[in-house]
């Protein structure tokens, strides 16, 4: 079978190997260090090794983007790294003349997206895909992306026009807690893992500013509610409901102090995901109550009840 090596075929015969063994030696014996290529499309030759080989001395040096041609690899450094996403960083990408030969970034992806938008006579539509694995840091990006177009894509005029976009800033970027808490679950790879995909919709208007945002969920893994595997948790609203309930409320759900329920598995495992009151307060700024929060909460249990033949109103025994 013929394979392609940065363009030239090879054959896996003693000649083409060997050709490749001596590129591949050349390449990582260069004096550049390996860190410093910041686009994948320059590694030569091209194989798994040395494609590998340069993300991970990047990783080591804790640069955690690199583009290859026009699309950004992301890696997930499992660790805060605070001045990665500071909004100053994200003025100065909004400001270069180009922010594509700045550093490879999350921002100068949000950044080139929206100026295409904006330098078209007539306005097209963009589209940024992120993909990869569980854990990768799908979920993480997109967040990114939105608090990036919240901060370059709200500059109003006026006084009136600055508080509508605080507005709606403040909505899009409330609606992550309230869709992970609903939608996510801790997995064996994820703590915080999404059992659903989206589609988010950031709406602009001529003037370039947000002006709303649509979200589209698919696929919700809904057989979670009743079977998850071992060492993995139901969604994150469940643990939140049992742990931060007020007594009252409590009373209200039939949710007694301290009850253990077997569809709520590895429940004492606390996460930073549990809190109620950041679901409740981003539910608030949704425009969602709390008169019509614990409708949905007190739905949610009798949905649930009902789902699986339960007629006794006990939430998941
Ligand atoms: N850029 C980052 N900086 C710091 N931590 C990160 C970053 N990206 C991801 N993480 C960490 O990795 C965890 C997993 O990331 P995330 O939830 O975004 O993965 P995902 O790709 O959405 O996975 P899934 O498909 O399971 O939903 C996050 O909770 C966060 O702790
Ligand atoms: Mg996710």
């Amino acid at each position: 079978m013929l394979q392609q090596v940065n363009g030239h075929n090879s054959s896996p015969d003693a000649h083409g190997r060997k050709r490749l063994r001596e590129d591949l030696q050349e390449f990582l014996g260069r004096e550049a260090p390996l860190h410093l290529l910041d686009d994948l499309t320059k590694v030569n030759p091209v194989t798994l090794e040395t494609v590998l080989r340069c993300l991970q001395a990047r990783y080591m040096a804790d640069t955690f983007y690199t583009n290859a041609g026009c699309t950004l690899v992301a890696l997930n450094p499992f660790k805060p790294v605070p001045q990665l996403y500071s909004p100053e960083l994200m003025r100065e990408y909004h400001a270069a003349p180009q922010p594509q030969k700045l550093k490879p970034h999350i921002f100068s992806v949000g950044e080139q997206t929206y100026r295409n938008v904006k330098s078209l006579i007539e306005p097209v539509n963009q589209s940024i895909v992120v993909s990869g694995e569980s854990g990768a840091g799908k979920t993480w990006t997109s967040r990114c992306l939105m608090k990036f177009y919240a901060v370059v894509a709200a500059s109003p005029t006026s006084w009136e026009s600055h508080k509508i976009a605080e507005r709606i800033e403040q909505r899009i970027l409330n609606s992550n807690p309230v869709m992970e808490a609903f939608g996510n679950a801790c997995t064996l790879r994820n703590n915080n893992s999404s059992r659903f995909g989206k589609f988010i919709q950031l709406q602009l208007n001529r003037a370039q500013q947000m002006t709303g945002a649509a979200v589209q969920t698919y696929l919700l893994e809904k057989t979670r509610v009743a079977c998850q595997a071992s060492s993995e948790r139901n969604f994150h609203i469940f643990y939140q409901i049992c742990k931060g309930a007020s007594a009252d409320e409590r009373l209200q759900w039939h949710l007694p102090e301290g009850a253990a329920f077997s569809w709520l598995p590895n429940s004492e495992r606390t996460l930073e995901e549990d809190c109620f009151e950041v679901t409740r307060e981003a539910m608030l700024h949704l425009g969602i109550n709390t008169p019509t929060q614990n409708n949905i909460f007190k739905v949610r249990r009798t949905a649930v009840a009902l789902r699986f033949g339960r007629g006794d109103g006990q939430l998941f025994s």
